[in-house]
């Protein structure tokens, strides 16, 4: 073992673990992006899949990144440098460290145009404007502040400053413990929402368009979306997993940990979805109407809501922090390998990459306004990495994950890493991680080409 591994920092338990994978996995990517994406794509048989895809491919694959990391434990692209020498495998396999960091990067420069208007919004529901607002008051305001370049750029300039200075003061320490209470009271805030809804008129609509799957209404594309979200959501696929298994101790059970990680997830985006879609057609609103969704119905809550511009405060807070946590997943990875291969300081490494990451955020922050006409396969920017990056780079990552830990690396390594006990779990896991997981991907994947 090298120097550099005995020195690789470690969690102080599973606890601190949990706690970080769970920052890293619940984000927008449940309140902003699973809401919205079910409403585009039909609801219930949307919902459906997304479901199977964390079960028989997400929970899998987030076990065996877990793994991965913590064998190799330095950044994802020389832990699979290290993890193929040790498989007596082709060095090649440290492109898919590559993969995954570029796809990270790619993610935070869009996340963080997002992100402001969370930051943005904590500063707008306390106004007059928002009380008793309807909706077409909110949405008239929502299209004003999207098209904006300037509050665009100055909003994901905040978020990127903040998140930045937060990452260059490594993981642990003060984020750790702040994920405890802000995790718990995020929940409590969607539970209010929740109970909102059943008091909105449109509850019984809203929760059969989430869980009444009419399958005349799902697509190719929406299938690879779902499990481009389950990727997404989980935060699978590009080694973010796969850093914060490298700090997890030996013993821990990654089985355990994963499984409690995703429930949180999944749990988490459900509750959102159920908040927002009652607010939808009780106000009738179109499902459909993309990204701007949660900006546009919570607000029409919170104004309807006595004391509701402090909800409202207090919810986008944390809907900020939320996204902090898994911006700095997002950039780890990146920051790890810079600061390993050009022994760069860890300050440095975190102002270049997100000078660099900033500076591609531009092109999501104008594809809303002045750049809107820019299109690429008939794709605003904004889309255009959101499709590549959600639906194709991190299925594809968490491919070569799945194939790495059921088919490269032995099994008895990978059978004493887990400590999964002498039941049916492993076998099970290594079964779905084998054949079931690969196969979904490239049957999704070849559905959406349209070759099946
Ligand atoms: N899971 C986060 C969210 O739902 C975003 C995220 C963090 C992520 N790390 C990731 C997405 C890795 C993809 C890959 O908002």
């Amino acid at each position: 073992m090298t120097e550099q591994r005995l020195l690789h920092a470690q969690w102080s338990s599973r606890m601190a673990f949990i706690l970080a994978a769970s920052g890293s996995a619940i984000g927008l990517g449940n309140i902003w992006k699973f809401p919205y994406l079910a409403g585009q794509y039909g609801g219930g048989a949307f919902v459906l899949v997304y479901l199977l895809c964390v079960v028989a491919i997400g929970l899998p694959i987030m076990i065996a990144e877990t793994l991965l990391g913590r064998r190799g434990r330095q950044s994802p692209i020389n832990t699979m440098l290290t993890l193929a020498e040790e498989a007596k495998a082709s060095p090649n396999w440290h492109y898919a460290g590559w993969l995954g960091v570029t796809a990270g990067f790619l993610i935070l420069s869009y996340y963080s145009v997002i992100a402001g208007w969370s930051m943005a919004y904590i500063f707008k529901v306390n106004s007059a404007l928002f009380e008793h607002i309807h909706a077409a008051a909110a949405t008239r305001f929502f299209d004003e502040f999207k098209s904006s370049w300037e509050f665009q750029l100055i909003w994901h300039t905040v978020f990127m400053v903040a998140t930045m200075v937060i990452v260059s003061r490594g993981v642990s320490g003060g984020l750790e413990r702040a994920t405890r209470y802000m995790m718990p009271a995020l929940l409590a805030m969607l539970v209010l929402l929740d109970f909102y809804g059943m008091s909105s008129g449109g509850f019984g609509q809203g929760f059969a368009f989430l869980f009444n799957p009419d399958f005349s209404k799902l697509t190719g594309e929406g299938v690879l979306a779902a499990m481009g979200q389950a990727f997404f959501s989980l935060g699978l696929g590009m080694g973010s997993i796969m850093v914060y298994g490298s700090y997890l101790p030996a013993h821990v059970s990654i089985a355990r940990s994963s499984a409690f990680v995703a429930s949180a997830d999944t749990a988490v985006a459900l509750m959102a979805g159920l908040a927002i879609f009652p607010i939808v057609f009780a106000n009738g609103l179109e499902p459909t109407m993309g990204p701007g969704l949660i900006f546009q119905t919570l607000p029409i809550a919170f104004g309807q809501m006595p004391a509701g511009w402090l909800f409202g405060m207090v919810f986008f807070v944390l809907v900020f922090f939320a996204a902090v946590t898994s911006a700095i997943a997002l950039i780890e990875p990146a920051v790890a390998f810079l600061a390993e291969n050009l022994a760069l300081h860890r300050k440095t490494a975190c102002l270049y990459a997100g000078l660099a990451c900033w500076a591609l955020g531009l092109a999501t922050a104008f594809s809303f306004n002045i750049w809107s006409e820019v299109k690429l396969f008939d794709k605003t920017l904004f889309e255009l990495v959101d499709f590549v990056t959600a639906n194709l780079m991190l299925p594809l990552g968490g491919l070569l994950v799945a194939v790495f830990a059921a088919w490269v690396m032995p099994r008895a390594t990978v059978e004493s890493e887990l400590e999964m006990g002498p039941g049916p779990a492993f076998g099970l896991w290594h079964a779905l991680t084998r054949y079931v997981a690969p196969a979904g991907i490239v049957i999704i994947f070849l559905d959406a080409l349209g070759v099946l």
